[in-house]
Order: structure tokens, then C-alpha cells, then sequence
């Protein structure tokens, strides 16, 4: 990060706050398009003119970004964010090249101390305890210790929810609670509920914590700690040695629980300079953080460690969409719904790509929670962010950070990047402009069959009735007219009750799934009390339950005073988890069966969780719904489903009042204030607990006290790279004379042929090398749990099952070595090539590198001694990731390809580089059969050519500090 000095091109912005604080202030720009601008493109502006240094920002760059009305989707911005959220997987490579970096400048006699992160890094050692210790994250993982990108599945998070619902279903008999639900290993996403219905998995960003350890966390902890000491042991180092590195310890919380709820922090204060928080990160669910007014996103590993280094993102200036939300929220639709709701809109509304901002008079009645929930939901519909400008409600919230408030706010008001969502005079202009009235978000139950068919709440009443009338099918009984108004009484308990058609004989809150989503466990709690109050009661023969997701439920639910209603309704708690995923309730009444048997009722089961199949509940309960834990309170309290809950009341008092469900349902402000006092202040004392304990077997961790590391020889999960090994002060010629061709590559070569995810296979080059190392198979691990070993990772590349080379007739991990004529592992021809001192490149067709970002995509061809790639075309990012490494990529002129050539790609290459190289300019190729072609150079800006002249970005960092 650079920090104003008097030369700085913007230092006549720098104003300063009340308190001292000072900071860069773009209304001096006395530019009228700063008030015009999206809130989310100001903190790109800001960034730009703090970061602005004339080498990686310009000033160009700060004037196209406030021109954004006309460069939008036009001219690419660099973003330095103001810090970088690593998880432990991703974090390893970067951490370990810097560690290798700080050796390299130690050889050349300069101080390594001054290696360190460019800018604040948070590496959260977590994932690896869910990978590799928990049965059901391996069962559900389809991809353990997969690729590092923004959009990979990382863990069970983002498994889709058929299948999740139906493996939790399927572990019934063996997955013990400790497995499932209490362990980390279930990260607190839920499988799916109503939303199964929009097919739309609900990414959560609470994650809430089992209350106490169990002894099984302990164990899974002890034994996580014992396999991953070696990565540990560095990764304490890295927080000792390097400064700018915060490291969270294992077990404290997932990546973006953190992020949230630790290191968010609105704005950063650097030396008395104070400017917006933002970040990027290598969780996928980054975006979360922009629910809170941070600005931030996903990227890959590579990426993020450019970033540490000092580079700044580059990105097309986005287009931005304005969601404007109108409206009230109906009173019943909890706030699933209204996240679905809006996820549905943004998803219909095909955003992918662009930034989405929301703004409008009904973003206020949107909680911190649901906004941050809305933002987590972007992968669902493709936006790069979901931004939610920070105002009052973000203020009250930000206090459980212990963020200064007044600080922040002067702060964000002094730049203009507070709102008062109300007040449509500050509404900024915006690419496009979509509207939501949130009163059309209409609560949904679904049933009586299947969960995809939606009822909504209002008209359940007449579909319950069309239901009856119906043939028999998903949506009909058939039951005769004259039939329909069967009712037949009976005794419980001393007690005559009748039944009938629509009578509730089931009603079970269960929190599968909205755990995540506190606000909904306590409206149903809420309104329970409101119940017990008004003196309304459940009847007595209504098997009736509670299954919370996990302890930390109830126990919110008990913090919050309303564990003893549900209990007075009969709502008793009888477990967590999947385990009690709807299917073992007790078994009803024998009155009731006899009862519903003999007037062949169609008796009702009303429930939240996520099971839902004819019969499941009780052989003779024919339609159950699912509804959220309210609505299955309400219709428990009716005692039927054929009810109007606006025309007729929900019973009627001992005193003889009738009671509406209106006079009873908590309002959201109830609900958002018993939120904010009771469940979101204690799960933040809790994680700060947890914090200052930190963890005790990871405070006991040994490591050592050097500003170098100590390189464990033995390892096999960390060794020094050796991107350093060869550094000299002057960059030297970069010719490429008489390479021969690794690979001969067609069309379409993906990141996940280049850099494979996933298990190392026992006869792959990496098997071979690590079975040198004395391990067994059993201990090779994947890929990416050894991507800190690039001796693993360079052996790795392309070593997939899948690769074409046209050298060879069949897909597989193997090349021509062309001098001998053998086939061998792509890693052992190139072995032999370095060897023999023989350059190398790769032909390929188009698109080449897209997929998802691997951290090992360009350091690995790099180590193979790949010194260009010739292609038809490029993946954007993974073409800017070869630059990064120092491989150049050569385009094809337009229309031709190693075909029209006549390339054979046995013939050598020479491509000679002029000493003065231009963005995009043209080389020439000779061939070794006197054949010569033109090819593209992609070096977009002068920054990628010096990068390219110094072997790359590490290079070029570690030469600077020479
Ligand atoms: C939103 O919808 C409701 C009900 O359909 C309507 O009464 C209200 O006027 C709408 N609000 C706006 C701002 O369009
Ligand atoms: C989001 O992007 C993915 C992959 O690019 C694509 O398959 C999907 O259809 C997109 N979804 C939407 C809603 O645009
Ligand atoms: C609820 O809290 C009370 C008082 O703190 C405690 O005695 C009780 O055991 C708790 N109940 C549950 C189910 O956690």
C-alpha cells in the first residue's frame, strides 16, 4: 500500500477528519460525477487515488474511473483492496513463496525482514480439519482439497440441495450426531427447506457454533493438529515473522463467519490515514462482506498472492444495476423468504458479471444479517458483488466489531459513501435499474405431496379444498362431495376433540436448515410466546416437536426467552440433526389413527425442515407441508391447514375472544431487536472467546523464533520453491532459441488439465516421487493439500487423465520427449529437457486456460521450463496469470492455428524478442523446417512487459528489494 508523500499526484485531496484522522477526499475533485457515482464505484475511485503511484495505478486509471457513465464495461481499472482473506489451502503457496523470497534477498546480502505482505493478510487455518477428519465433508465434498478458486466447491458448502437432503437422509441409521451436525465438518449450511422448492441452495453466512466442545471436536482437533504439524508449524511462523499477517487459528470459525464477524472492520485506519475496508479473498463466499458495505469478491490463488505483493486486481469497470426495493415486507414472509425472493428476481434478471447495488426506501427494513445473506448469494445469480451501501442499520450492527462508530460514520459520511436509503436525492445513477417491491414477496408453503408445489399462504385455504375435489394425484384426493364435510369426534385424554378433512395431526419446527438464518427460529419462538400470552393453546393430540439444528439453537432460543413457550405449545425439544431429520416422532395417538382411518380422513402434517415425501410422517397422514417454523406454529395453533389466517381466527380463549394470527405475529423490528440483543451479541462474545483462547493445542505448536525459515528437508508438504534459484540483479536475454514443443494441444485446454485437483494417482510422476519420500499411498493426500510442495505440484501439472495431446493417440497425462521418440510422464520429458538445457513451449488451440483459477496453473508449466505458450486464443485471467510467471503468451495471428501452418510441432522454435518490447507487438517464429510465422505477443501494458523481462511478478518483486 502506498501512503501520500508530498509527491503523490491527489495529495491536494487529503482532508482531515475531527478527530486528526486524515484521508483522501474525491468531492475535492470538484467533479460533479462523483455524486452520480454507484457507492460501490466511489470505493473503487478512492482506492485508485490512494493506491495511485504511477507504475500499477495512474492517474489515467482515476479518470476512467470517474468517467465510469461512459467507460463502464470499457476500460480496465486496477483495484487494490485493502487487504487480502486467505484460507489455509490457498494461503500456503503464497505464504511459502514469500518465505522463499525472503531467502533469495538474504543470498544477496539485503535484509530479509524487508519481505513481508504488501498489504493487512488474514489466513484462516480452517478447511483442513473439514477435509480430512469428518465423515460426512468427505461424503459430501465431491472435490477434497480441490481447486483454489472463488467459484470451486470447497467442502460440502455448496453441494446442491437434492442431494444434500438426500444423503442427510440417507445417514440416518449411521451418521452420529457428532458427525453431522455438532462438528465443524457440517459448516453450518444448511441442506434446504421451503427454499428446495426454488431449487435454490441458501448459502448462509452464520455459522453457528455448537455451544460447548464436545470430546469428539476435541479429538478431531487433536488428531487434525498431529497430521498437519508440519503446515502448521509454518504457518505460526508466518504470523510471527511476517509482518501484516494476521493468522486465526484453527477451530475458531469458518472463512467467512470470520470475515464477517472478526475482521470486518468498515474502514481501515494505516497511519493516522483512514479509507473503506474492502478485500479480496479465496472463500467463495467473500461477497458476503458486501451486505455489510464492504466492497469484495472471490478470486483465485494467484490472484490474491499478487495482491500481498503489491499488485493490484484489474478488472473491466463493471456495469452496475441498481435493485431498487419498494414496498413493504408482507408481515408473514420471513426473512428466507425475502432472501429467496430477491435471489429469484436478480437470477431471472440475468446480472452475470456486473455489480448489483442496492438502494430505494425498502432496503432499510432489510436486517444486517439478511443483507449479508443476500450478498452471500451471488454465485446463484452470477453477480460479482451484491453491494449494500452502509447506513444506519449497518452502523448498529458494525457495534458488536467494537468499531468506533462515530469514526466511521464522519468517515463515510465526510465521502459520501453513507446512505439514507429513504432520501431518493442521493440515489446515484446506475447502468440499469431493477425494481422489487417487496410486498410481492408473498409467504409460500408447499405440499401436499411435493415439495415443488407452492401454495401461497393466502389461498391455502381454497387449494386445500380443490385438493379434495381433485382425482387422486399430486395435487388431489378425490374425495366425494359428499364426503368433504366428514367429521368424526372422539376422546383424548378425558377430552372430546373432533377431526376432519385439513385437520394438523403433525406439526414439527425443524431448523435442518434455518439455522443459519437466526431470525427465523425466533419468529417462530416469538410468536409462540405472543400464543401462550393471548391464551391460545395447541390441541393436545397434535404430535408436536422441535428439532433445532444444532445446540447453539437452543440455546439461542433459550437466551431469548422463548424456549419455555414453544415448550408450553408442546413444542419440546427431541434432538439435532439429521438424525431427527422428520421421520422418528412418536407415533400419534391410537385414537387419532382410528379416528382418520374411519372417516378416511385426509389429515394433515405441517413441517419445516426438508424431508417431505406422501406417508413419511405417519402412513395415515396423506398431505404434509412444508412451511417455515411460524407458519407451522400458526397452523399447529389452527389445528387445521384450511384456514384463512386473514378472515378467521387462529381459536378462541377460555374467556371465549377470538385470536387472529395478525394480533399475534411478532413484527420484524421484534424480531430484529431480540436478534441483535440476544442471539448476534452472544454468538460475537462467543467467537471473541474464543479468539483470545485462541486454541490451546495450536498456542502449544512449536515453532521457530527466525526471520528465515528453516526448511524442513524431510517434508513433504513444504519445501522452498525454487522460482529464487537462479536470481541475478539484471534480468537477463530472454530469446527462446530452439524450443522443442512439450504438449501439442487442441482446443479448449482447461485449468483443471493444466493443474489437476483431486487424489494423486498411484502411477503419476507425483506418486513416484513421494513413494522416493517413504510415504505409502495412503498417505499421498491430494493435490491440494500439497500444493506448499511444488516438487508435488510441478510433477502434477498436466497430469490429468483427461489431457489431449495430439502426440500421443489417446487423453492421458503423457508426451512425445521428440529427440528419443519415448512416451513418458509430461513431468519426465520435461525433467529430460531442462537437463539437455532445451527451452520449451506449448501449441494450442483455442481458449486456452479457462476453468476455474488453480494456484499451480502458471508456476507449474513455469517449473516445467515452459517459456511460451502459442495459442488461438487465451482465458483472460489465466493469459495474465502466464505474465505473472514470466511465460509469454503468443497468439496466432486471426484465422490461423498450427494446421493451417502446417505445424507438425516436432520441429524446434525460435522466437526472437527485440530489446525493446511493445504491448501486443508482433514476433516473428521461425521453425527449424525454415517455416515462418507471425504471432501476437499478449503483453497488454508496459507493467506485463516488465514483469515478462524479470521472469515475473515473484522476480520482479524480489529484484526491486535488490
Ligand atoms: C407494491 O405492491 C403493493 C401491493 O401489490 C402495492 O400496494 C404498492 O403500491 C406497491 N408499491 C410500490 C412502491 O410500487
Ligand atoms: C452463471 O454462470 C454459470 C457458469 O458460467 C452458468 O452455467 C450459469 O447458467 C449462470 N447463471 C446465471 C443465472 O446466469
Ligand atoms: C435455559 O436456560 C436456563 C437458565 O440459564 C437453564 O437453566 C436451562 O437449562 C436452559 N435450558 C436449555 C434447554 O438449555
Amino acid at each position: 500500500v502506498c501512503f501520500p508523500s508530498a509527491e503523490h499526484p491527489y495529495s491536494h485531496l487529503i482532508d482531515t477528519l475531527k478527530d486528526g484522522n486524515k484521508f483522501f477526499s474525491p468531492q475535492k475533485l470538484n467533479d460533479p460525477r462523483y455524486d452520480q457515482l454507484p457507492l460501490s464505484i466511489r470505493v473503487l475511485l478512492e482506492a485508485a487515488i490512494r493506491n495511485c503511484d504511477g507504475f500499477y495505478t495512474k492517474e489515467e486509471d482515476v479518470q476512467n474511473i470517474l468517467d465510469w457513465q461512459q467507460q463502464q464495461n470499457r476500460a480496465e481499472v486496477p483495484f487494490s483492496p485493502a487487504r487480502v482473506l486467505l484460507q489455509d489451502f490457498t494461503g500456503i503457496p503464497a505464504m511459502v513463496d514469500l518465505a522463499a523470497m525472503r531467502d533469495a534477498v538474504a543470498k544477496h546480502g539485503v535484509d530479509p525482514s524487508l519481505v513481508n505482505p504488501k498489504c493487512p493478510t488474514d489466513l484462516i487455518v480452517d478447511h483442513s480439519l473439514q477435509i480430512d477428519y469428518s465423515k460426512c465433508a468427505i461424503q459430501n465434498a465431491p472435490n477434497p482439497g480441490g481447486g483454489d478458486g472463488p467459484n470451486q466447491s470447497q467442502g460440502p458448502s455448496r453441494s446442491t440441495p437434492s442431494r444434500r437432503g438426500s444423503q442427510c437422509g440417507g445417514q440416518r441409521g449411521s451418521c452420529s450426531k457428532a458427525a453431522c451436525s455438532d462438528s465443524p465438518a457440517s459448516s453450518g449450511r444448511p441442506a434446504a427447506s421451503v427454499q428446495q422448492i426454488e431449487n435454490t441452495p441458501l448459502l448462509c453466512p452464520f455459522h453457528l457454533q455448537p455451544v460447548s466442545e464436545t470430546e469428539t471436536a476435541l479429538k478431531n482437533q487433536e488428531m487434525e493438529l498431529i497430521r498437519n504439524k508440519e503446515r502448521l508449524q509454518f504457518f505460526k511462523w508466518c504470523s510471527k515473522a511476517f509482518k501484516n499477517v494476521n493468522m486465526v487459528p484453527p477451530d475458531i470459525g469458518a472463512v467467512h463467519q470470520m470475515n464477517l464477524e472478526y475482521l470486518s472492520r468498515v474502514v481501515q485506519v494505516t497511519d493516522g490515514f483512514i479509507y473503506p475496508d474492502s478485500v479480496v479473498g479465496t472463500d467463495s463466499h467473500t461477497t458476503m462482506i458486501n451486505g455489510l458495505g464492504i466492497l469484495g469478491w472471490g478470486v483465485g490463488g494467484i490472484e490474491s498472492e499478487a495482491v500481498m505483493l503489491g499488485q493490484p486486481v484489474s478488472l473491466t469497470l463493471p456495469q452496475v444495476v441498481g435493485c431498487k426495493l419498494v414496498g413493504s415486507i408482507n408481515p408473514l414472509t420471513t426473512s428466507i423468504d425475502i432472501v429467496l425472493g430477491i435471489t429469484k428476481h436478480l437470477r431471472q434478471a440475468g446480472i452475470a458479471g456486473k455489480f448489483v447495488e442496492f438502494f430505494g426506501p425498502g432496503v432499510s427494513q432489510l436486517s444486517a444479517p439478511d443483507r449479508t445473506t443476500i450478498a452471500n448469494m451471488c454465485p446463484e445469480y452470477n453477480a460479482t458483488v451484491s453491494f449494500f451501501p452502509v447506513d444506519q442499520v449497518t452502523l448498529k450492527f458494525c457495534h458488536f466489531f467494537g468499531e468506533k462508530l462515530e469514526l466511521l460514520e464522519s468517515y463515510m459520511k465526510a465521502v459520501k459513501l453513507f446512505r439514507i436509503y429513504e432520501d431518493p436525492s442521493e440515489d446515484p445513477q446506475y447502468s440499469e435499474v431493477i425494481e422489487i417491491n417487496l410486498s410481492s414477496i408473498m409467504p409460500y408453503v408447499s405440499g401436499p405431496k411435493r415439495p415443488q408445489d407452492r401454495v401461497a399462504v393466502s389461498s391455502m385455504k381454497e387449494d386445500f379444498q380443490s385438493c379434495l375435489d381433485e382425482k387422486v394425484g399430486f395435487k388431489g384426493f378425490h374425495i366425494a362431495k359428499e364426503k368433504q364435510d366428514t367429521r368424526v369426534p372422539f376422546l383424548h385424554c378425558g377430552q372430546e376433540y373432533q377431526l376432519s378433512h385439513g385437520s394438523v395431526v403433525i406439526a414439527a419446527v425443524i431448523s435442518c436448515t434455518n439455522n443459519c438464518n437466526p431470525s427465523v427460529m425466533l419468529t417462530a419462538g416469538l410468536l409462540a410466546k405472543k400464543a401462550v400470552e393471548a391464551g391460545l393453546v395447541v390441541k393436545p393430540y397434535i404430535r408436536t416437536s422441535l428439532a433445532p439444528g444444532s445446540g447453539m439453537v437452543t440455546h439461542y432460543l433459550n437466551t431469548s426467552g422463548v424456549l419455555p413457550y414453544f415448550s408450553q405449545l408442546g413444542f419440546e425439544v427431541i434432538g439435532y440433526g439429521c438424525a431427527t431429520c422428520v421421520g422418528n416422532t412418536a407415533p400419534l395417538p391410537e385414537a387419532v389413527v382410528d379416528v382418520i382411518k374411519q372417516g378416511d380422513l385426509v389429515a394433515c402434517g405441517v413441517l419445516s425442515g426438508n424431508r417431505h415425501f406422501e406417508g413419511r410422517l405417519c402412513d395415515c397422514v396423506r398431505a404434509n407441508y412444508l412451511a417455515s417454523p411460524p407458519l407451522v406454529v400458526a397452523y399447529a395453533l389452527a389445528g387445521t391447514v384450511g384456514i384463512d389466517f386473514e378472515k378467521e381466527p387462529l381459536g378462541v380463549t377460555s374467556e371465549g375472544k377470538e385470536v387472529y394470527l395478525c394480533d399475534i405475529w411478532p413484527t420484524r423490528e421484534e424480531v430484529q431487536q431480540t436478534e441483535e440483543d440476544r442471539v448476534i451479541s452472544s454468538i460475537f462474545k462467543d467467537l471473541r472467546g474464543r479468539m483470545e483462547k485462541g486454541n490451546m493445542l495450536w498456542n502449544n505448536i512449536e515453532c521457530p523464533d527466525s526471520v528465515v525459515f528453516p526448511w524442513d528437508h524431510k517434508s513433504t508438504y513444504i519445501r522452498s520453491p525454487s522460482f529464487f534459484s537462479k536470481l541475478v540483479k539484471v534480468p537477463p536475454p530472454q530469446s527462446i532459441e530452439s524450443a522443442h514443443v512439450l504438449l501439442f494441444l487442441g482446443n479448449k485446454v482447461t485449468t483443471d488439465h493444466i493443474s489437476p485437483a483431486g487424489s494423486i494417482a498411484r502411477v503419476s510422476a507425483a506418486a513416484k516421487y513421494l513413494l522416493s519420500k517413504r510415504l505409502t499411498p495412503r498417505e499421498f493426500n491430494s493435490y491440494g493439500a500439497r500444493r506448499g510442495n511444488d516438487a508435488v505440484m510441478t510433477r502434477g501439472t498436466f497430469a490429468s487423465i483427461k489431457l489431449q495431446n495430439r502426440f500421443i493417440g489417446k487423453p492421458g497425462p503423457k508426451t512425445l520427449h521428440i529427440p528419443s521418440g519415448q512416451t513418458l510422464d509430461v513431468f519426465e520429458a520435461a525433467d529430460r529437457y531442462q537437463r539437455d538445457g532445451i527451452p520449451l513451449i506449448i501449441l494450442a488451440g483455442k481458449d486456452y486456460g479457462s476453468g476455474n483459477s488453480r494456484d499451480w496453473v502458471a508456476k507449474g508449466p513455469y517449473l516445467l521450463g515452459v517459456r511460451a505458450v502459442i495459442a488461438e486464443s487465451f482465458e483472460k485471467l489465466h493469459k495474465n496469470q502466464l505474465v505473472g510467471m514470466g511465460i509469454i503468451p503468443l497468439q496466432f495471428l486471426p484465422g490461423e492455428n498450427a494446421d493451417s501452418l502446417e505445424l507438425s510441432g516436432k520441429e524446434r522454435f525460435t522466437i526472437t524478442l527485440p530489446d525493446s518490447l511493445s504491448p501486443r507487438q508482433q514476433l516473428t517464429v521461425k521453425t527449424s523446417q525454415e517455416k515462418s510465422f507471425f504471432v501476437t505477443a499478449l503483453f497488454d501494458t508496459e507493467k506485463d512487459v516488465i514483469f515478462f523481462r524479470h521472469g515475473g511478478l515473484l522476480r520482479y518483486v524480489a529484484r526491486t528489494l535488490l
